[in-house]
């Protein structure tokens, strides 16, 4: 049935009550549970909400619901924001701060979903406008518009973020167009490039490498995030390795805090798949900053082996992939791919069979609250591990 709209400034955005949260789990199944049940994927996603990126406040669900009954069942639509350490470089020719790296806070947005008998009445658009209200610092935005009414209550675990990003399945539009003031200044579109890789039948030994289990990627990632930021006080000096034309900040997420790990048990969740050995990743013995990560997409069928962290200089790549596709191939996989390869490593990516092309979804967005404009924002890393 399709219901009467609702005038939006009698709606804002709340933090949801344990309540709401088991009903967004009840309203996406229908739509999202592929095979699970109602109370498997309660139970998934349960399970999920105390795992290292999300618990202690990190993941919060948002609903838009009316002002006068902000606790009903019965609200507009939801969203969950990941809270995330990240990091922020400012080039030399930055209006704030320039040439230097600092920890930051960035929010990962995910769950949009307004049930069909609420949708095309403005409600999740309105729901991501005023996203911005409790995630941002206020001092970094512009006035609240009055059109909307009294602005969101801020929330103690949320605020203070820099920037946001999201991957979209509805096209770029919807999202960049909500900005914090209305039309447009929202989420900006970047690099929706995939690099694929058929696996072949070609096997070869295990000299040379370690192959890592879950547990042994903990420490790989704490390794990671030290040669993140190193590589971003050296882009600070090397010019030419930017997306954007005249970047006045750099911005990463971190994969340590349970980020990179949590794209495997999100994968896996109900399956009985497992990579063959319990390995996730690898690294080379000689060279310990050659590694990857990867967890598997499950659909469509059959699974993609999918990288979500990578290290590897122009040498070391090629050897680096023989490796993966041997993982994938061990696990029956027959296809490899990861997002965004570093600029030298495309070139390395084609010579080894790797196919690069534009993905049509999972479109990587961001959005920006620092000095200055989203557009001229470098999103280093714009990988898989930090997808949410
Ligand atoms: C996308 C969604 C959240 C929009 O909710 P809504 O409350 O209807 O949103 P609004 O009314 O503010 O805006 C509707 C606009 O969303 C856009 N939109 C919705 N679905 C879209 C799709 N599949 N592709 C492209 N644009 C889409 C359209 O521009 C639409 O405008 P229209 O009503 O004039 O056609 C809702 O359709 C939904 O829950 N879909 C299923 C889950 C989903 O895809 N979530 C987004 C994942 S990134």
């Amino acid at each position: 049935m399709v219901e009467p709209k609702v005038d939006l400034a009698s709606t804002s955005l709340f933090r949801a009550t344990p309540a709401q949260i088991e009903e967004t789990r009840r309203r996406r199944w229908p739509h999202l549970g592929g095979a699970l049940s109602l109370a498997e994927y309660i139970t998934r996603d349960e399970e999920m909400d105390v795992l290292e990126h999300a618990k202690e406040g990190k993941m919060i669900t948002w609903v838009l619901a009316p002002r006068e009954d902000p606790m009903t069942l019965d609200f507009m639509c939801a969203c969950r924001t990941y809270k995330r350490a990240s990091l922020v470089a400012y080039p030399p020719s930055s209006p704030s701060e320039p040439n230097s790296v600092h920890e930051t806070t960035s929010y990962g947005v995910a769950a949009v979903f307004t049930p069909p008998s609420k949708r095309g009445r403005g409600y999740a658009g309105h729901m991501m406008r005023l996203l911005h209200w409790v995630t941002a610092s206020r001092d970094n935005l512009p006035e609240f518009p009055e059109a909307w009414g009294a602005a969101p209550e801020e929330v103690a675990d949320a605020g203070g973020g820099l920037f946001s990003v999201l991957w979209s399945d509805v096209g770029e539009e919807f999202y960049r167009s909500a900005g914090p003031r209305g039309e447009g200044d929202g989420w900006e579109k970047r690099g929706p490039v995939s690099t694929v890789w058929e696996v072949g039948t070609e096997d070869g030994d295990d000299e040379g490498w370690k192959w890592l289990t879950q547990e042994q990627l903990k420490g790989l990632w704490v390794h990671d995030a030290r040669l993140i930021r190193k590589e971003l006080e050296d882009m600070l000096v090397k010019k030419g390795l930017y997306e954007v034309e005249h970047p006045t900040a750099l911005v990463t997420c971190l994969p340590t805090n349970g980020v990179a790990a949590f794209q495997i048990p999100r994968a896996t969740y109900g399956s009985n798949f497992s990579m063959a050995g319990g390995f996730w990743g690898v690294q080379s013995l000689s060279n310990p900053d050659t590694y990857a990560s990867w967890s598997v997409e499950m659909q469509p069928s059959p699974p993609t082996l999918i990288i979500t962290r990578l290290w590897a200089s122009e040498d070391t790549f090629p050897g680096l992939i023989t490796k993966i596709k041997q993982a994938a191939r061990r696990s029956g996989i027959p296809k490899v791919e990861v997002w965004n390869l570093r600029v030298g490593l495309k070139d390395v990516a084609e010579k080894t069979g790797g196919q690069t092309f534009i993905r049509s979804e999972h479109l990587p967005q961001i959005v920006w609250y620092g000095p200055g404009t989203t557009k001229n924002v470098e999103w280093v890393h714009n990988e898989k591990f930090c997808w949410c």
